[in-house]
């Protein structure tokens, strides 16, 4: 990681500069939340969400990605994957690296935590994640109807 920045492990979403980081993201995907402390709430109780913050040399935010593991189960399978829920890089810091960096973090993490296939949806940034060694899942559906990309890690 570049020395300038920090990258923070957040599993409390109570996180001041956590918060006015999903907000910006909320409102440039035109997003309302009526309830923010709700959500904020939400994403505690749920128990297992976990997201890096990224941090600049002022202390300024640049971005996030936040995780969750998922399992799926079957009469005969069972496997954990790392649900890639949110993420995004500050406008002004885009195009330098750290959305990137950010997302190899978060795959060198699921490894070490045995979890070898990270899901997400995305309508925003399929070329982004396709980049990055993420397939389109054509048989899996999401409940929100985006298109979901499965990477395979190792
Ligand atoms: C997607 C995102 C996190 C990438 O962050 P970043 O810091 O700009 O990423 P990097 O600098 O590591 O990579 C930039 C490269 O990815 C490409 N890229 C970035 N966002 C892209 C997108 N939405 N679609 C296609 N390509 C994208 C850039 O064109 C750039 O390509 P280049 O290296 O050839 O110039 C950032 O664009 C973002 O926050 N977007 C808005 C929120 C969003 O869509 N999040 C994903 C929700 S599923």
């Amino acid at each position: 990681m570049d020395e300038k920045y920090t990258d923070a492990l957040i599993r409390d979403f109570s996180d001041a500069r956590f918060q006015a980081a999903f907000r910006r993201y909320f409102t440039e995907l035109g997003l309302t939340v009526r309830d923010w402390d709700g959500l904020w709430r939400e994403m505690n109780a749920e128990g297992d969400n976990t997201a890096y913050l990224r941090t600049g040399p002022d202390g300024e935010t640049v971005g996030f990605l936040q995780f969750r593991p998922i399992q799926f189960t079957s009469w005969f399978f069972e496997e954990t994957c790392a649900f890639i829920r949110e993420f995004w890089v500050a406008p002004e810091a885009r195009g330098r690296g750290h959305g990137s960096a950010l997302l190899a973090l978060a795959e060198a993490r699921f490894l070490e935590s045995g979890i070898h296939t990270a899901i997400l949806t995305t309508d925003t940034a399929a070329d982004f994640y396709a980049r990055h060694g993420y397939v389109r899942d054509a048989g899996c559906r999401a409940k929100n109807g985006d298109d979901v990309y499965v990477k395979r890690l190792g």
